[in-house]
């Protein structure tokens, strides 16, 4: 288990007016936020047991960014799976990525890098061989972000969406 400072705090200065965003992890008192952040970036909507059931299993890579005002404005949530290696059949862990957002005028500030990076490391915890997700072709800046992480494209899942539009499925080695 993480101590209460490894967990909860993590600040780091982003803005010229030198207010701290807040990276920690989330609480059920969150995820009302969470959904918020979700609803308005994001055309996946989930029902909330679907996040309270990330958050009782998944907890320690389930985080979020705050505003000065404890304000929700970022949040990202993996799920663990356990399903066959690429090329083989040896069952591996794989830390799938559930969703990602940061609110539109919080952008571009390293918010959801630092939410990557957290998360990841508390992913670790988990035993994962490799971190997985899946991206709509359309999404260059989300790419862009998993590309600086080193994700490679592994293939494409054809009309992943529900809109049709397909997925790039992009892997890292843990
Ligand atoms: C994708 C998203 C989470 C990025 O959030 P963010 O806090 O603005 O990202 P960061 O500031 O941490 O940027 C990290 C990296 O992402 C990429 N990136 C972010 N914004 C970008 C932009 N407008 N254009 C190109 N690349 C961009 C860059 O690689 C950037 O690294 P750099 O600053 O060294 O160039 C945000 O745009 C978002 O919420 N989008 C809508 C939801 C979404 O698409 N989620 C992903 C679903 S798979």
């Amino acid at each position: 288990m993480g101590t209460e400072k490894d967990t909860r705090t993590n600040y780091f200065n982003i803005f010229n007016d030198k207010k701290p965003i807040v990276v920690r992890r989330c609480s059920i008192e969150d995820l009302e936020g969470v959904i918020e952040v979700n609803e308005k970036e994001l055309p996946e909507d989930y029902p909330y047991f679907f996040y309270k059931s990330i958050l009782d299993n998944y907890p320690e890579s389930f985080q979020v960014a705050c505003n000065s005002n404890g304000k929700i404005i970022g949040y990202i949530m993996w799920r663990v799976e356990r399903s066959p290696a690429i090329n083989s059949l040896k069952l591996m862990n794989k830390g799938h990525l559930v969703s990602i957002a940061v609110l539109k005028s919080y952008r571009r500030s390293g918010i959801a890098a630092t939410l990557l990076l957290n998360s990841m490391k508390k992913l670790k915890k988990y035993k994962i061989d490799e971190f997985v997700l899946e991206v709509r072709v359309s999404n260059y800046v989300a790419i862009s972000l998993y590309k600086k992480f080193n994700f490679t494209t592994h293939n494409i899942k054809e009309k992943y969406y529900r809109d049709g539009e397909n997925a790039y499925y992009m892997t890292l080695k843990a």
